[in-house]
């Protein structure tokens, strides 16, 4: 998709479709549809009173031949009401404007700004809005829905000259986007197709295209590095497992911080021994979503430069039973020393996180981010809407909670709570891997956290919100790309 600043004044827009938005609890001629010239607006108006347009949130109404309107049709999309009106709202309401034209041989669009203050955030949250809702999950069909996609998209300004926000939220709404696109790409890809070779190769051409150091080892150097908690995940597997390092670190940010991005990278989780039952299975496709957020968080920054280091590690492998395969009750080895009791092979996003974090402190990270598709039970808790947050520091959960906020990804923090550690004792290990039915994201996290040690460390669990069941106006069912944004939020801010 194109993206360009249209400053030419309203009335004279050429475009085949101008969308505008408008309240649902206010006059039609509010939101953008308020800057239309009166001519259309009366019709709109008429609309309204006859209970066609009703400003109802994802409400599209199409207009032909816009009276007062250089532009072939008028889209007034619905904003629902004034007061919940926000960035993220907006980001919905304009996704969902895409979504509709899309398909109906519609091919270029103009977007009206709201007025000449317009602020940078708006502004790239309608261009994040508009890369995601052309995105459809059907790679592999042979007669794809291409001719659907939107090949131009105009922002425009209605005859003000653009203003540096106008441009700057272009830029980052396209590069943030076009990440979180990447990391859908991946996520979608199935395992014969992403296998832990594969998604180093693609690790290493985002870097190499960007710029970035990337590292790949394989299963010798994994072997060496006594990696026991990794390697016994990998062990059960003909694809050999790769541990990917990509690095992001520019001269003039300070050396103190070093933020350690850890995604979990199973490429296929069939629970091992502990099999998983066959329905759903094929969803363990998606059990390297953590990985893909970190990969392209990295593509992001490789082009935001904030001035902070940063550091991804990704344990990539797949969880297989074989012949080979780690078994129930057997004890193994972390890289950090401390002793795993297996109780559940199919608990073992939480084992190759493990080593992956000791490694990054290795590494010299001061802070650690993981992002895991690592249980069922916080779908349990937070459904499909929100990633569950957990962490030792208040301060680093806090800075991605409003990060969150800010991203317009949400985001809700479950306690670490030492009294849960009884839970996974082990009487013969240090740890056991599971800790029971009960507060089963919270076990799971804590776990993990073990390894992060006094190091300041936040887990988010995305188990839920990697994927869409369905489809909703403004994205389609499918790879969501959660929680790219909130990351690359979080590490624009704090570079300042
Ligand atoms: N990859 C799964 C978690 C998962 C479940 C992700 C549903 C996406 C959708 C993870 O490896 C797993 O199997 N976790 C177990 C842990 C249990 C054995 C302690 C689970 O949640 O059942
Ligand atoms: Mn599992
Ligand atoms: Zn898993």
């Amino acid at each position: 998709m194109k993206l360009e600043i249209s400053s030419e004044s309203l009335a004279q827009i050429q475009t085949p479709v101008l969308m505008a938005y408008s309240f649902e609890d206010a006059p039609a001629s509010s939101g953008t549809v308020e800057r239309l010239p009166a001519e259309v607006r009366s019709t709109i108006e008429e609309l309204q009173a006859s209970r066609e347009i009703t400003g109802k949130s994802y409400e599209c109404t199409l207009l032909h031949r816009p009276a007062g309107l250089a532009a072939r049709k008028l889209l007034v999309v619905g904003a629902g009401k004034r007061q919940k009106f926000n960035d993220a709202q907006l980001r919905r309401v304009a996704g969902a404007a895409v979504r509709h034209l899309r398909g109906r041989g519609i091919h270029e669009l103009a977007w009206l700004l709201d007025n000449e203050g317009t602020r940078r955030e708006s502004v790239e949250a309608v261009v994040e809005a508009a890369l995601l809702a052309d995105y459809d999950a059907d790679r592999y069909r042979t007669e794809r829905e291409v001719e659907r996609r939107i090949d131009l998209l105009a922002l425009a300004t209605g005859g003000h000259a653009p203003s540096e926000a106008v441009r700057a939220g272009l830029e980052r709404g396209r590069i943030i986007a076009e990440a979180q696109n990447f990391s859908r790409d991946l996520v979608n890809e199935p395992s014969n197709r992403m296998t832990p070779t594969m998604l180093a190769e693609r690790a290493q051409t985002m870097a190499e295209l960007y710029g970035l150091e990337c590292q790949v080892l394989g299963p010798e150097q994994i072997r060496e590095l006594k990696m026991g908690a990794f390697w016994a995940v990998a062990q059960g597997s003909d694809e050999p497992p790769r541990l990917i390092v990509v690095h992001y670190e520019p001269a003039e940010a300070p050396a103190e911080l070093v933020v350690g991005l850890v995604g979990k990278g199973i490429t296929f989780d069939t629970g091992g021994i502990s099999i998983k039952p066959s329905e759903n299975m094929h969803e363990m496709k998606t059990d390297m979503a953590g990985a893909a957020t970190m990969l392209g968080v990295m593509q992001a920054i490789a082009q935001l430069k904030p001035r902070v280091r940063v550091i991804a590690v990704v344990p990539a492998t797949e969880n297989m039973p074989s012949g080979k395969a780690y078994k129930p009750g057997d004890v193994i080895t972390s890289m950090s020393g401390k002793t795993i009791e297996i109780l559940n092979t199919d608990a073992e996003g939480r084992l190759v996180l493990a080593d992956a974090l000791t490694y990054a402190k290795q590494l010299g990270c001061t802070a650690l981010i993981d992002a895991a598709t690592l249980t069922g039970a916080v779908t349990i808790a937070l459904g499909n809407i929100t990633t569950g947050v957990f962490g030792s520091s208040q301060e680093w959960v806090n800075r991605v909670l409003n990060a969150a906020a800010d991203a317009g990804e949400k985001m809700w923090q479950l306690p670490v709570d030492d009294d849960y550690r009884e839970q996974y004792k082990s009487l013969i290990a240090d740890l056991a891997n599971t800790g029971g039915r009960y507060g089963g994201a919270i076990t799971g996290a804590m776990f993990v956290g073990e390894f992060a040690g006094d190091t300041p460390w936040v887990h988010l669990d995305i188990a839920g919100t990697r994927w869409s069941n369905e489809e909703k106006p403004f994205l389609a069912k499918g790879p969501t790309g959660a929680p790219l944004r909130t990351l690359v939020h979080m590490l624009l801010k704090l570079a300042g």
